[in-house]
């Protein structure tokens, strides 16, 4: 009896330690998704996209969201936000996250940027992962219309890379989608 404890112990022991292991093994990935607007000056999606409050509209697993720091003028600010999301390949894990933003334009280039920083928590704060977004926004010069790319740097749990691909393809996809749908005349 005493050793089947014992055996038992050490393989609930093991098991622990490796998923513990799962979760600790991150690694860092990228994604790139861009859109092309007709007919709009970069600085109207950069504006909208800027604004944390459209970023509901554009990307719908953001359940809600509060600003908790700003500061700057219109040609570089920054603010902070945490809000709250539900994944959509994942929704019985609710995430909280902390976001720090900067936003700068270059009007005589005519390109705007929106970069920042991303703290997503779960398991009560318990484990996080960090990503990181520059959002670019251009006058093309060829045709007239608005380059917006996105690239994004990505933490996942290496077991868990094929879902968080899932998912970020599913959201960048939908924000690229529902600004096209935003800014088509
Ligand atoms: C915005 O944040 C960056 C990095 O934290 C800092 O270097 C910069 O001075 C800040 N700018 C403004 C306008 O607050
Ligand atoms: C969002 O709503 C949930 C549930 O009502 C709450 O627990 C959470 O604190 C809210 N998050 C923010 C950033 O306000
Ligand atoms: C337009 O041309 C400028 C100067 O050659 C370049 O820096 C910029 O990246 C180009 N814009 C796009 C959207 O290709």
């Amino acid at each position: 009896m005493q050793r089947q404890w014992k055996t038992r112990r050490t393989i609930g022991l093991i098991l622990i330690i490796i998923s513990a292991y799962l979760f600790i093994k991150v690694s860092n990935y990228e994604h790139k998704a861009s859109v092309f607007l007709y007919n709009v000056h970069p600085n109207e999606p950069w504006e909208f996209v800027a604004d944390f409050s459209n970023m509901k509209y554009l990307n719908p697993t953001i359940i809600n969201f509060s600003i908790t720091a700003e500061s700057g003028n219109y040609n570089h600010w920054n603010y902070s936000t945490e809000y709250s999301e539900k994944l959509s390949h994942w929704p019985y894990l609710p995430n909280q996250a902390v976001a720090h933003f900067q936003i700068k334009a270059n009007h005589e280039d005519n390109i705007y940027f929106i970069h920042s920083i991303h703290k997503t928590c779960m398991f009560m704060n318990l484990y996080c992962l960090y990503s990181e977004s520059v959002f670019k926004f251009s006058k093309s010069n060829r045709t007239n219309g608005a380059q917006c790319e996105e690239t994004i740097h990505y933490q996942c749990p290496v077991f868990l890379k094929p879902f968080c691909q899932r998912e970020v393809l599913h959201q960048r996809h939908l924000i690229m989608d529902n600004l096209k749908k935003k800014f088509t005349k």
